[in-house]
Parts: structure tokens; sequence; C-alpha cells
């Protein structure tokens, strides 16, 4: 196989790092290296504005991006960008929107907005000996911290409070001071982490310089601040509702509450059994890290913060609820969401900010209400499916127009094909099979003289 590590990789040009990598991962070269670079922006500026992203780059990985129209939310109605590679789910996400619409369309509020950050530290000490120097410079700790909050403060945000908690049991010596923030419409993530390194450094500050301490209480060992991605605090509700009896029009009472109890069964089920909740979590998450990723959040500190709210109780569940009370269906999600729409990305992407402006430039309450709202209704149309049709009916379609795309089917074969396959498993080599038939019937036929 040979060497295939290298020095000084970061400091080639991009051309540069492409020709190593085809060089040494690609057995076609040349092939790869126009691939790779057919992929840049034809605009050199923009493409400078997306390696400015990250690091290594050598190309973009394009994906879909696609839009949900129609999602009326507190009486007003979106188009709803989503980024997203899985088919059917925007399909879905848009059906279930519909569906909605017609119903009194989907209701959200924001319940709570904090966001949480953490100094983890050691100290070996009396703990009531800390609590009170914690008291004691409470106060000063903030007015440390005034310069980089000032203007979080000015636009109604900052710290609303902190305070010292005691792991001492489970860690000798583990303290942590853990501060709740507002960070209005940004996600806070520059401003917490800025925030927790300064206050650690005054806070460590302050425990050396304490006379009252004596010698070996003045050492503290700071062992890292972060913000935490976990906001229990950061919560809102998605919620649909409607008389049984307008589940289904086409369906008699008695079918439509034999629906709305199925489909409550089916969310009861993921509340009891974490293999289904993961499954159903699954779901609302197709859509909520579509729309996360459409407006340049980050959907890895959503799905973390989603899956460990899952897990409150200790044992992961549902994030969805749904009720069939009083002849009328109540389905509803409470979703921790810590989104922006101010800084990190979502300004400097080209699209997420042409997502945002597609959304209204929504502030950060009215992006979470939008966001929780397509992953219940994104929860809503699979679990819909599921306990009537099944699933695959919907997949299966899609996955056809797929097979049907990298066959290079016309649209005259394609049609042939949907028709042939309306009752019939999909297969891959089922259609390569059909589309050969179907092609060697319209081929021209050559004459053969005698
Ligand atoms: C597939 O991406 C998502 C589903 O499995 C979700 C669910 O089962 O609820 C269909």
């Amino acid at each position: 196989m040979g060497d295939k590590t290298i020095k000084g990789f970061s400091k080639l040009s991009k051309r540069g790092k492409i020709k190593w990598i085809v060089e040494n991962f690609f057995k076609d070269p040349d092939a790869v290296t126009k691939e790779l670079t057919s992929y840049w922006h034809g605009n050199e500026a923009q493409q400078k504005v997306l390696d400015g992203f990250s690091e290594n780059t050598i190309s973009n990985f394009p994906m879909p991006y696609g839009v949900a129209p129609n999602v009326v939310i507190n009486g007003k109605t979106f188009c709803v960008p989503m980024v997203i590679e899985e088919s059917s789910v925007v399909a879905a996400a848009s059906s279930a929107a519909k569906y909605w619409m017609c119903r009194g369309g989907f209701k959200a509020e924001v319940l709570s907005t904090t966001k949480v950050g953490q100094v983890h530290f050691i100290w070996k000490g009396e703990t009531a000996k800390i609590n009170s120097f914690f008291a004691a410079v409470k106060n000063n700790l903030l007015q440390d911290v005034s310069e980089l909050t000032e203007r979080m403060e000015a636009r109604g945000g900052g710290i609303k409070d902190f305070e010292l908690l005691d792991f001492t049991e489970q860690l000798e010596g583990y303290y942590q001071i853990k501060i709740y923030f507002e960070t209005c419409d940004s996600m806070g993530a520059n401003f917490i982490n800025s925030v927790l390194e300064s206050m650690a450094a005054n806070w460590s500050l302050r425990i050396k310089n304490n006379n009252d301490f004596a010698e070996e209480e003045r050492e503290v060992e700071i062992v890292m601040s972060i913000l935490s991605n976990y906001t229990p605090e950061c919560i809102v509700r998605a919620s649909v509702s409607c008389p049984i009896d307008k589940l289904d029009k086409n369906n008699s009472v008695e079918d439509n509450m034999c629906l709305a109890k199925r489909f409550e069964s089916a969310v009861k089920i993921a509340h009891i059994d974490p293999y289904r909740a993961a499954t159903h979590n699954k779901g609302i998450f197709n859509g909520i890290d579509a729309v996360v990723l459409a407006t340049g959040n980050d959907f890895r500190a959503i799905e973390a913060c989603g899956h460990a709210y899952a897990a409150k109780s200790g044992q992961y569940r549902s994030l969805s609820y749904c009720e069939v009370r009083d002849d009328e269906f109540h389905f509803w999600i409470d979703m921790p969401l810590s989104v922006g729409t101010v800084g990190g990305l979502t300004t400097i992407h080209p699209i997420a900010k042409r997502s945002l402006d597609m959304l209204g430039n929504p502030s950060a309450t009215e992006l979470m209400q939008i966001i929780a709202t397509i992953g219940l209704a994104q929860n809503f149309a699979a679990l819909k499916s599921l306990v009537t049709t099944g699933i695959q009916k919907g997949h299966m379609k899609m996955h056809l127009l797929n097979i049907l795309n990298h066959l290079q089917a016309s649209e005259q074969e394609a049609e042939l094909t949907v028709a042939h396959f309306e009752e019939k498993a999909v297969s891959f080599s089922g259609v390569r099979t059909f589309l050969d038939t179907i092609r060697d019937a319209q081929a021209p036929r050559v004459a053969v003289s005698k």
C-alpha cells in the first residue's frame, strides 16, 4: 500500500491537496480531479466564503435544497427550506403541512429560552468555605465580565443567574459554576464561551488572592469552561389538534376513532420502548435537522440536546405526545432548540441567508417554532403512514424515481414503469429488467436480408 501519511498537508494549495489525494487514493486521478473541481463554486469569492467555514477543503459536497410550502403556524404561512439527502422527507413534511393547513394549522409557543454554560473546577477544602466565598464574590464575578456582557445586555440578554454546584461526592473536589444565559437572537456559543473563560480566570484569581483561605485552599484547578449543549430550559412546543371525525373525510366515524387510537398507541409505544423511541425520534430529526441545516444552525448541537432531553426521565423516550380525549385528536412535541438567526453561519452562508429571507427573517424564537413544527409534521406523516398503509409504499415510489433517474429513463419510459410498479414490489433489478423490455420493444427492428 505504501506510506500514505503526509506532513504539511494543510499548507498545500487546494490543487496541491487534490493532487496528493488523487495520486494516493484513486485509480483514476484525472477523472477524480475533474469531478472534484467540477463542484467548485463558479464564483471565486463565494468559494472563498465556503472554504472559510472549515479546513483542508478540496471541494464542495452538494446536498438537495428543497422546500415544504403551506406550513401554517399560528395563522401565518411559511415556505420552509430543508436540506436533506433522504427521499420522502420533504414530501412527507409538505403533505403533513397541507393536511394540517385544512385543519387549523400548527400552533407553536416558546416556553423558555435559557442557555447554560459551566466552569468545571477542582478545589480541595471545606465545602462550606467555598460556598460562602462564592456568595461573597458573586457580584464581583459578574462585574469582572461586564465588558463582555454589556452588548448582549443592551439587546435584552446576558447572564440571568449563576450558582455554585457541589459534585464532590462523585469526584473528589469537583465543583461547577453553572451559568444561565439569555442570548436573544444568537445561538450564543461564542458569547457564552468567552464569558465562561473570563469568569473562570477571574474566579481562579480571586481564590488565589483570598487571604482568608489557608495556603492549600488557594489552589484551584480549572478543568474546563464550556457551554452545555443540553438546554432543557430552551423549549418550544408545537402542536396540532382537530375533532377526530375530521381526521380523514373518507373514513367512517368508527374508522377515524380507530385511526386516532392506533396513532395514540404508536406514540405511547415510543414512550415505552427505547428501540422504537430512537426510530420515532429519528423521524422527527429528519425534519428538524433539515431546517437547522438550511438555516445555517448547528445540527449536531440540536441532535445532542434533543436526545439528552428524550432521556430526561432516565429512560430514552419519544419527544412527541398524543392524546385522544373528548373526541379530539391532540398531537404535540416539546423540543429543546437552541438556534440563532444572527451570528455563526446564519448570515455568512449564502444559502442559509436566503433560507432566513424565505422565512421572513424570523427571530430566534420564531425559528424555534418553525423547526419544532417541521419536526412534528415529519413525525405525523411517518406515523400516519406507519399505522395505515405502512411506510414502504411512499418510500418505494421515491426509490423507483431514483432508480429511473439512475438508469436514465426517458419521461415516457418513467411513466410506463411507474404504472407497471403501481401494485408491485420495487427492486433495482426488477426495474432494470422492465426498462430493458420496453427499450427492446421500442428499438427499431433491423430487417435482415436473406
Ligand atoms: C425514516 O427515515 C424515518 C421513520 O423510520 C420514522 C418512524 O419510524 O417514525 C419512518
